[in-house]
């Protein structure tokens, strides 16, 4: 049996840059794994998948993101044989937290070993990249600059956060108990010029990138995917486009953010379609009172940013 601990992201920045003819945005992201996992282990079988979940109301076929990555590496690997796959998860549903992302890719490494084909993370990214987005961050983390609509991923150093005196390595995750959808978030952003739209960072139709972002030898984010090695992000906004509209839907995520930000985070934000929030701390002593404080209506937990990958 292979097991494996599939961590949550958060979005420590991320900006939609603009429409793609595909649907899908094109956007620009820091993200970051933390310690909250969900738990994917695998056995072999003689055929076809089974697919076991704990925690959580999840199909056991089709639509349950391990079992669409174990069908298509099977298909792809020309596999004929299956594999019992156990998922137990912790990481809560249309979270913003990159949950299902996460163990379609731990299910891509474990099936990866247990049918010893030595494929590269980059063609197993390729894989789960048609299963979503997030999918391809979990190959390159634990901080990686992604761009695209998050097929490009490119591994940097855990970059400073405006408002940061030193990069904190502990968070503080909280959730108000219910989805937010991520196509719905997307599909709600204004575009620039109609009605009631803001000239603000969530204007989806914004082409190219305007980024502050302070960077080491260089002037604009738009170098990034170019550079040969690792960029260097020196210092970083506190942004998230999909906010703005998420908030207006769900206020509570403002009352979340506020509730940690009294309770000293020095970096409060929702992470990617949301609900969930985060707010970096110090230290895990302040993390540890942050959460204790949190009213019972909230799921919180205190997480550690991961400084290694956990595979
Ligand atoms: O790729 P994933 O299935 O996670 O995306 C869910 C939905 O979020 C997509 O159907 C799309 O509507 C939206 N999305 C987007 N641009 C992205 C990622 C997701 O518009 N870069």
């Amino acid at each position: 049996m292979i097991s494996l601990r599939a961590p949550a992201k958060i979005n420590l920045f991320l900006r939609v840059v603009g429409r793609r003819p595909d649907g899908y945005h094109d956007i620009e992201s820091v993200m970051q794994m933390v310690g909250l996992y969900d738990d994917v282990s695998v056995r072999p079988r003689r055929r076809g998948f089974e697919i076991r979940v704990q925690g959580a109301d999840l199909p056991s076929g089709s639509g349950n993101l391990v079992y669409d990555a174990a069908v298509a590496f099977a298909k792809q690997a020309g596999v004929t044989a299956g594999a019992s796959i156990r998922l137990i998860k912790h990481i809560p549903i249309g979270a913003g937290l990159g949950g299902g992302s996460s163990d379609a890719a731990a299910t891509l490494i474990a099936l990866n070993r247990l049918w010893e084909l030595r494929w590269p993370r980059s063609r197993l990214a390729e894989v789960g990249a048609v299963l979503g987005s997030d999918v391809p961050f979990f190959f390159q983390g634990p901080t990686a600059w992604v761009t695209g609509r998050g097929e490009r991923v490119r591994r940097i150093a855990r970059p400073r956060l405006a408002g940061e005196p030193r990069p904190s390595a502990w968070a503080v995750l909280v959730n108000p108990g219910f989805p937010v959808s991520t196509r719905w978030a997307f599909e709600a952003l204004p575009s620039r010029g109609a009605p009631g739209a803001r000239s603000s960072p969530a204007a989806p139709d914004r082409v190219g990138s305007s980024a502050i972002i302070g960077l080491t030898n260089h002037d604009s984010v738009d170098t990034i995917p170019r550079l040969p090695g690792a960029p260097a992000l020196v210092s970083c906004p506190v942004e998230n486009s999909l906010e703005l509209v998420t908030v207006l839907k769900y206020p509570v995520i403002d009352e979340m953010k506020k509730r940690l930000r009294d309770d000293g985070a020095s970096v409060v934000l929702m992470s990617g379609s949301g609900p969930t929030v985060f707010g970096l701390f110090p230290s895990r002593v302040h993390a540890v009172r942050a959460h204790a404080g949190l009213p019972h209506a909230w799921k919180g937990w205190v997480v550690k940013l991961l400084r290694r990958m956990p595979w």
